[in-house]
């Protein structure tokens, strides 16, 4: 199976100042003048671009469609990501997508417009877990967004949606499968996350994953692109794809993962990043 993974797309957005309420007066200024301009159109659509051109069976979008959840934004969002959006799609909401209250209630706006690409609900009604099977392998996905207050951007899985993944493993004895969680279960020493941008439970997810581990856990959030090896402490592989449609610094790199993946959870992963014009294959930022 060939896997791509793009995470944290923070598409472009214009929205009236009169439309925006609480937490969004920040959020937007703050997308306005700093986020924005490291986010042309032309890197989203350089990465249009080349992901129509690649051969693959899977397209993960592991959250941050959006910069404030404004209601405004997701029929946006979903128009410009539709060149990518097929049969091949599977998505997971970000803290982003789940800025405030609003945007889960009534009406959950991001399974509104991407319920079709969200998978198979799986487990009670009232948690987040979704999958895809392609072959024997499973897809899983959590939502580690909530609504939270001003700058303040954690996450957490909630207990209920973990003690699911663990009856869904069990009763099907899945052995075959690939976790898509927003936020990080690990960080390298030099993109450490602080308390209020890091998933607070991320110990306990990730004793939980041991029982039973994944063979990938693909996520973003923390805005630079990493491959980390399994080894005896986390025995799985962790790639974070964050932020394929930004513009790369001196401290972040941007991109997206092309995983070439066969049963048994084995796997080769290359790196592809923008080079100014378009993405070509690059360094893979491994540990
Ligand atoms: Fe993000
Ligand atoms: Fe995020």
């Amino acid at each position: 199976m060939k896997i791509i993974h793009i995470s944290d797309l923070h598409l472009p957005t214009q929205l009236p100042f009169f439309s925006l309420k609480g937490k969004m007066y920040t959020g937007y200024l703050n997308y306005a003048f700093r986020r924005k301009s490291r986010y042309p159109i032309s890197v989203l659509n350089g990465l249009l671009l080349k992901i129509k051109s690649m051969d693959y069976n899977l397209l993960v979008i592991s959250g941050d469609f959006t910069n404030v959840s404004h209601e405004m934004e997701f029929p946006n969002v979903y128009d410009a990501m539709s060149p990518i959006l097929d049969s091949r799609t599977f998505v997971i909401p970000g803290n982003h997508d789940r800025y405030m209250e609003s945007s889960i209630r009534p009406v959950d706006l991001f399974k509104k417009y991407f319920q079709n690409y969200q998978g198979e609900k799986c487990g009670s009604g009232s948690t987040y877990l979704y999958r895809k099977k392609i072959g024997n392998t499973h897809i899983i996905g959590i939502d580690s967004g909530y609504p939270t207050g001003v700058g303040i951007a954690a996450g957490r899985v909630e207990e209920n949606s973990i003690n699911e993944l663990q009856n869904l493993l069990k009763n099907e004895k899945i052995k075959d499968y690939i976790l898509v969680c927003h936020h990080p279960i690990w960080n390298p020493e030099e993109h450490m996350e602080s308390e209020s941008h890091r998933l607070t439970n991320r110990d306990f997810l990730l004793n939980e994953l041991k029982k039973n581990p994944p063979s990938l856990f693909l996520h973003g959030h923390k805005h630079t692109n990493w491959y980390r090896r399994k080894d005896e402490e986390i025995p799985f592989g962790i790639i974070n794809s964050a932020s394929s449609t930004m513009l790369p610094d001196s401290k972040r790199n941007n991109g997206f993962h092309y995983i070439e993946y066969s049963e048994k959870g084995n796997h080769s992963v290359q790196r592809f990043s923008f080079d100014g014009t378009s993405f070509r294959e690059d360094r893979l930022i491994e540990y």
